[in-house]
């Protein structure tokens, strides 16, 4: 079968090379990809979010399945497009993307399906904004309704906070139209944990759980990024945490997408809070996470082109899903910069990896990486992930972080806590806490 790949970071690098492991898969094409797809995959040089283009070229190569990683496309309509043209996509359609593309609207769908999640008041008024911000409890939190690259949230802990973050999105418009209309929400205590889930038109299956670091720096200090670092298994599920995701989030999230005529057939993304009052609903995202797929693709066994085929066939229910008993950690390494000022075109040098020599353990995964005249170049923010795993999480940290040492580029920078400590405490062994 033939399959494509849409996106090209180190998420969509984990597609391919999990598709490559894939006895179903006989060609690859992502678009755009990157210099590690390009190992795997015939790259076509075509933006994620250049949908009549993707289609074009999709109706010439005629792809078996097409996997779509980043959000902008699946909330501009790329199933929508394909479907039209009666090729398959693992994603959902324009209208069940709101559910990442809108907070406002999603917040409302919770409310109405008693779907826990914090206490929030939208505005599209920013004086009334500003009103209701004065006196609502503190810390709290400002969201940009709408997609901004995961940075259109800020934590106010006084006013003065709150108002420069209002004003930034409703008045600067710092984001464009994503800040038309925000919420200010009650800020929660806890821990985050990214949990995912399959989703047909039919039914649900859980696909996994894993820890994202989203601060830039160790100690979980600085700037919020897209994701630092990821690790399963996660050391705070017990068969009663489980138990309640499924009840309060998962099968109400399935019933609203059914009611609601959603059509959403992919993985679903619940960014949890675990509080001491259980689970609550940050945010969705209508995809895999980055690094998270870094992390959850090499604990599946069940080939990825099945797992996708069930899901655009509406056949969840036939589909067996079968995980290898391991933990796995992903570090991602960025360029000098990130967030806020990734710098280009740095020169890359990879050794082999200590671990390359037999029974490797790891793999790196390319992000924003190009080949310039034979020559490795960085292209952006997160330019890799070195992924390592092994039958305990201190083994699978071990050969992450040998995958880093394989890696050289001027500023690069990297997370040194990723999976030793969560949330300001050391992580425990998951299987002997
Ligand atoms: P979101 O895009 O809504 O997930 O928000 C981005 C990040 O902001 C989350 O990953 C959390 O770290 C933090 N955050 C969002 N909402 C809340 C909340 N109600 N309480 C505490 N932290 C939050
Ligand atoms: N790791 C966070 C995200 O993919 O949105």
């Amino acid at each position: 079968m033939k399959v494509l790949v849409v996106g090209g970071g180190s998420r969509e690098h984990a597609l391919c090379w999990a598709l490559r492991q894939d006895p179903a898969v006989e060609r690859i094409y992502a678009a755009p990809g990157n210099a590690g797809t390009a190992l795997l995959a015939d790259n076509l040089p075509i933006a994620a979010d250049d949908i009549d283009s993707l289609a074009h070229q999709a109706q010439e190569l005629r792809p078996d399945l097409t996997i779509v990683g980043p959000e902008a496309p699946l909330c501009a309509g790329i199933a929508d497009t394909f479907g039209r043209h009666g090729l398959p996509v693992f994603g959902p359609t324009r209208r069940a993307a709101r559910l990442e593309g809108s907070k406002v609207w999603t917040k409302e769908l919770a409310r109405r399906f008693g779907i826990p999640t914090a206490e929030a008041h939208s505005f599209d008024d920013p004086r009334q904004a500003l009103a209701f911000s004065r006196r609502f409890p503190f810390p709290q939190v400002i969201k940009a309704d709408g997609l901004a690259s995961g940075k259109g949230v800020f934590i106010a802990t006084d006013f003065a906070q709150a108002r420069d973050a209002i004003t930034s999105l409703m008045e600067r418009r710092l984001y464009g139209s994503a800040g038309h209309r925000i919420l200010v929400e009650a800020f929660l205590e806890g821990v985050e944990l990214s949990a995912f889930a399959l989703f047909d038109t039919r039914q649900y299956t859980i696909l996994g759980f894993a820890h994202d670091y989203k601060r830039i720096n160790d100690g979980d200090s600085g700037p919020n990024t897209g994701g630092m670092g990821a690790f399963l298994p996660s050391p705070l599920l017990s068969p009663s945490l489980v138990r309640q995701i499924e009840e309060s989030i998962f099968s109400r999230l399935h019933a609203a997408c059914i009611e609601e005529k959603l059509e959403y057939r992919g993985v679903l993304y619940a960014g949890l809070m675990v509080t001491e009052k259980g689970p609550f609903l940050l945010e969705i995202n209508v995809r895999f996470g980055d690094p998270e797929a870094q992390v959850l693709l090499p604990s599946l066994r069940t080939p990825l082109s099945e797992i996708a085929q069930a899901v655009c066939r509406d056949e969840l229910s036939g589909l067996r899903l079968v995980r290898h008993p391991r933990s796995v950690v992903g570090v991602v390494i960025a360029s000098s910069g990130y967030p806020d000022n990734p710098r280009q075109g740095d020169r890359i040098t990879l050794s082999d990896s200590p671990s390359s020599a037999s029974g490797r353990q790891g793999v790196l995964f390319h992000g924003a990486t190009k080949r310039n005249q034979g020559l490795l170049r960085t292209a952006g923010g997160r330019v890799f992930t070195a992924v390592g795993w092994g039958d305990r999480l201190s083994e699978a940290r071990l050969h992450a972080y040998q995958e880093v040492d394989a890696v050289s580029f001027p500023g690069m920078h990297f997370r040194k806590d990723i999976a030793s400590s969560l949330a300001g405490h050391p992580v425990a062994e998951p299987h002997e806490a």
